[in-house]
């Protein structure tokens, strides 16, 4: 286990706390069977305010607790028995679009309230915001809600870096390690249409469990290794190459839709290799911009109907924010 990240430490209510969204590189969908998975934290936060309240609330909704189930699943696994709640959450992540906004609320919200609860190491955090996600969507890895809790390049399951820690479900355990930001500028595009990840995630596994799947599955494994290593290595013209090949993966077991294609053949002229990032079925796609031509892509996709944004990585990851 880690010990370079240091932990959320002990605090009195009212705290404060963010988390960034994140951008899949290679193996969604994939990452939830047991395959690697390549993601980095993004530069779009969430932050969360809590304070002591009369009734518990998020963003003056006392029905949230009820209705939201990420914001209940975390009251559930982070503040079970305690008082009531004032909750406010500002997020410049757009939501059910492939970026990790889930992920963000529940680790900035789970950061704030262990830190209310006497504090907690990286590893416990990633361990228990996965827990709540998984609680709140009945499915998925712990891709997304460890790199909101680890911030920079993470690998799932793969690569040679440094462990930071591992996480458990009942049937699966996943390694996360750290990978070294080749330091290069990615665009994502928004295509506007949001989807469910629990859907699109059933409806994967039912593909991978089909004949075929197994292979599938283990093609998938490749390229999200190969992937991970030849980012390790600041091998560009590889990552772009397998970018394009686990979008023909991502086709292949029924996740991409006509207006990520549409987004991916405006970018091509632009970029070395684009593919959907995220669940897919709608969402976003991210794309290596070939030099120069960061511009040039974001115009491009921007023609396309897309919502472009150029995306860098940062090296923090959940964390309270000093009042
Ligand atoms: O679209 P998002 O941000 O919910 O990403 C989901 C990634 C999946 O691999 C499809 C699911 C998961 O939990 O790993």
């Amino acid at each position: 286990m880690s010990d370079e990240l240091p932990g959320i430490p002990a605090r009195a209510l009212p705290i404060s706390a963010r988390a960034p969204g994140k951008c899949i590189v290679f193996g969604e969908h994939a990452v939830v069977h047991g395959a690697p998975e390549l993601v980095f934290a993004i530069d779009l936060t969430t932050q969360v305010f809590v304070s002591a309240g009369e009734a518990t609330r998020l963003n003056a909704d006392s029905e949230a607790p009820r209705r939201n189930a990420y914001f209940r699943s975390t009251l559930d696994l982070a503040w079970s028995g305690k008082p009531p709640l004032e909750v406010r959450a500002i997020s410049r992540i757009p939501k059910s679009a492939g970026l990790g906004s889930s992920a963000a609320f529940v680790a900035g919200l789970a950061a704030a309230l262990s830190s209310a609860s006497g504090g907690i190491d990286r590893p416990a955090l990633a361990q228990r915001s996965f827990e709540i996600e998984r609680g709140a969507q009945g499915v998925g890895s712990p891709g997304d809600t460890s790199t909101a809790v680890a911030g920079g390049f993470v690998a799932v399951n793969g690569g040679p870096g440094e462990p930071l820690w591992s996480v458990r479900s009942p049937d699966h355990r996943w390694e996360i390690r750290r990978v070294t930001d080749p330091g290069w500028v990615w665009v994502v595009a928004y295509t506007g249409i949001p989807r469910s990840t629990a859907d699109a995630v059933r409806a994967v596994g039912a593909r991978l469990a089909a004949p075929g799947g197994p292979e599938l599955l283990e093609e998938f494994r490749r390229v999200a290794k190969d992937g991970i290593d030849a980012v390790g290595r600041g091998d560009r013209s590889t990552v772009a190459e397998l970018l394009r090949r686990n979008q023909e993966l991502l086709r292949e077991v029924g996740v991409s839709h006509p207006r990520l294609e549409a987004l991916i053949e405006a970018a091509r002229p632009a970029a070395e290799g684009t593919k959907l990032t995220g669940a897919g079925a709608g969402g976003s796609v991210v794309a290596l911009p070939m030099p120069g031509k960061e511009t040039e892509l974001v115009r491009r996709l921007a023609r396309a109907g897309g919502l472009p944004f150029v995306v860098r990585p940062v090296p923090t990851g959940a964390s309270l924010v000093e009042t």
